[in-house]
Parts: structure tokens; sequence; C-alpha cells
């Protein structure tokens, strides 16, 4: 089934999530791309909005996946995080890539520009758009577990 993303990032990943939007718009796994900023490398808005009103579309079941890039990939990560029902990693090595959704079933994957070149940040995304979480796998009541944590149960 093709995935609904959004992209988002602050001025320090921009560049970095013009590229993978442009990636994931040419990507057949992909049905729909929406962009939620900002809008250009001069737009001071702050990452913890950005990262927040992406987590809000996949609480609001909006979108499968988010991608979200900062300078680090680690402060989306901590705002999308206070959304109810999202799980956000910060991640830039296939391995993290992998259980990410295969261990934890999170639906949105940080990364930082001023971390990961652009071209292993593409690979890695091509490897994120095939992976599917089992929710008959050994994995699946600890995700339930944070979900049991934040109120989300019932979503995930
Ligand atoms: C720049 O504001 C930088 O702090 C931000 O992009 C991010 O790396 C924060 O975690």
């Amino acid at each position: 089934m093709a995935l609904k993303i959004i992209v988002g990032g602050d001025n320090a990943g921009y560049g970095h999530k013009e590229e993978l939007k442009a990636l994931f718009e040419a990507d057949d796994r992909v049905e729909s791309v929406v962009d939620v900023g900002v809008g250009s490398a001069d737009d001071g808005t702050y990452y913890p909005n950005v990262a927040v009103a992406a987590a809000e579309k996949i609480a609001a079941g909006e979108a499968d996946r988010a991608l979200l890039i900062c300078g680090t990939g680690l402060g989306v990560a901590i705002a999308a995080n206070k959304v109810s029902g999202v799980r956000a990693v910060t991640a830039h090595d296939l391995y993290s890539v992998q259980r990410s959704v295969l261990s934890n079933n999170a639906q949105v994957l940080c990364m930082g520009q001023r971390v990961i070149g652009l071209e292993s940040a593409k690979e890695l995304v091509k490897v994120w758009l095939d992976l599917e979480f089992d929710p008959e796998s050994s994995s699946a009541a600890k995700v339930d577990a944070i979900c049991a944590y934040d109120g989300s149960l019932d979503q995930a």
C-alpha cells in the first residue's frame, strides 16, 4: 500500500527536506506528500512548531509517516513525541532506521542535516519506505506499553 507522507523541518534542515521531498514525489511507493514547512531557508519558524504540526496530522490519521529534518534531528523528535500517539525517532544509520519501524512502530523519522550527508539520507529513506510493522510480532506488546502511557492505546 502506498504511503501518505508528511515532510517538514526548520531552516537548518531545509535543503535536505526539499531534496527528500522530491525523492518521495518520484517514488511509486508514495501516494502523497504534504510539506508542513518551512518554505525557505530564511524562514525562522521554530522547529517545535513544524514538528508538532506534522505529528498532529499523524495522530489524526491524515498521513502514515512523517520525515522531519532539523539541524540535528533531535529537537524535532522531542517535539513530535509530545503529541499523543506519535512515536518519533532520530536515526542516521541503517539498523536504527529499520528497527524504528520493525521494533517501535515509529511513524516519524527525524534526521539532522548537520549530521548526515544528503546521499546517505536518501539511501536510508528509500529503505524506510519498505518497512512495515508486524502487529503480531513480539514487539507489539512493548509498543502497546508505550501507548498506555499517553492514552493512545486504542489508536495503535
Ligand atoms: C537550529 O535551530 C537547531 O537548533 C535546530 O535545527 C535543531 O538542530 C534542534 O534540535
